[in-house]
């Protein structure tokens, strides 16, 4: 994917690339993480609070964190939110399968720009997709935004792991196998060469964790999952903080 200049035309080329590989998506998140990726979004949503009663699933694609979250906590309503209509649609027969229509809402709607109320939902969760925000900081102040004072945000993502060895392995695996395979059957080799570059794009652990801490959050932490090829962060809205915080610019 060739990656033109301006935030806007960034935007638009990323939401033409998941529409694009939206009908093998799944597929290839089984085949080419060898089925890792349902246990790092178990992981997730086993660190949601007992008691959310509404969970935004931001970037949520084709729904399996959104349904991973409504099967762990029988008692939320979740709201799936992603800005490329094909994966809405890969979530849809996915969630009429689990019979969770009713607790599993779907919107088309920008993870930089959201149609929610300031303090509207007691978790927000988002994987693999904070690395594709064009604009993260404000995503990061939208996530913020919408979540009630003491409420939970997860975000998961990938990361070049720390041990050089493994660093090294992952970095073939990444930039010449999955590339290719990923090529291969979704028929958009850009699409796959975009994912090992956006990794390395993507801020340290360390640096995003300050990101999450520059836009107001509290209590931020982070651990690596399968020797840091993954990580999960954690933040909560303070208390006391006042609404309606403006995303950055
Ligand atoms: C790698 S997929 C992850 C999907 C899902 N969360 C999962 O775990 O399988 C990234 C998703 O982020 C969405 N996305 C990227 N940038 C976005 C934005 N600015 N607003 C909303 N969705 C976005 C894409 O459309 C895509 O569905």
């Amino acid at each position: 994917m060739t990656r033109p200049g301006t935030a806007p035309e960034r935007t638009r080329a990323i939401r033409r690339m998941f529409s694009a590989i939206a009908p093998t998506y799944d597929l290839l998140n089984r085949l080419l993480s060898f089925g890792v990726d349902r246990s790092w979004r178990r992981q997730l949503v086993a660190q949601l609070p007992e008691t959310p009663l509404r969970v935004l699933d931001l970037a949520c694609g084709t729904g399996d964190v959104s349904l991973a979250a409504a099967r762990a906590r029988p008692g939320a309503r979740v709201f799936g939110a992603d800005f490329a209509m094909p994966m809405l649609r890969g979530a849809v027969p996915k969630i009429a399968r689990a019979g969770l229509d009713g607790r599993v809402l779907l919107q088309n709607a920008s993870a930089e720009d959201l149609p929610y109320r300031d303090g509207a939902f007691d978790a927000v969760t988002i994987a693999f997709g904070i690395r594709n925000v064009v604009r993260r900081d404000r995503a990061l102040a939208e996530m913020l935004r919408v979540l009630c004072p003491g409420g939970t945000a997860l975000i998961l993502d990938f990361s070049i792991p720390p041990n050089p060895v493994v660093a090294r392995l992952y970095g073939l695996y990444f930039s010449r196998v999955l590339p290719f395979l990923g090529g291969v059957v979704s028929g958009d080799f850009d699409a796959y060469r975009y994912l090992p570059r956006s990794v390395e794009g993507f801020p340290s652990r360390a640096a995003f964790a300050r990101s999450m801490e520059e836009v107001g959050f509290g209590e931020v932490s982070y651990r690596d999952l399968t020797l840091g090829v993954a990580t999960l962060y954690r933040g909560v809205r303070p208390h006391g903080q006042a609404p309606g915080i403006t995303p950055g610019a």
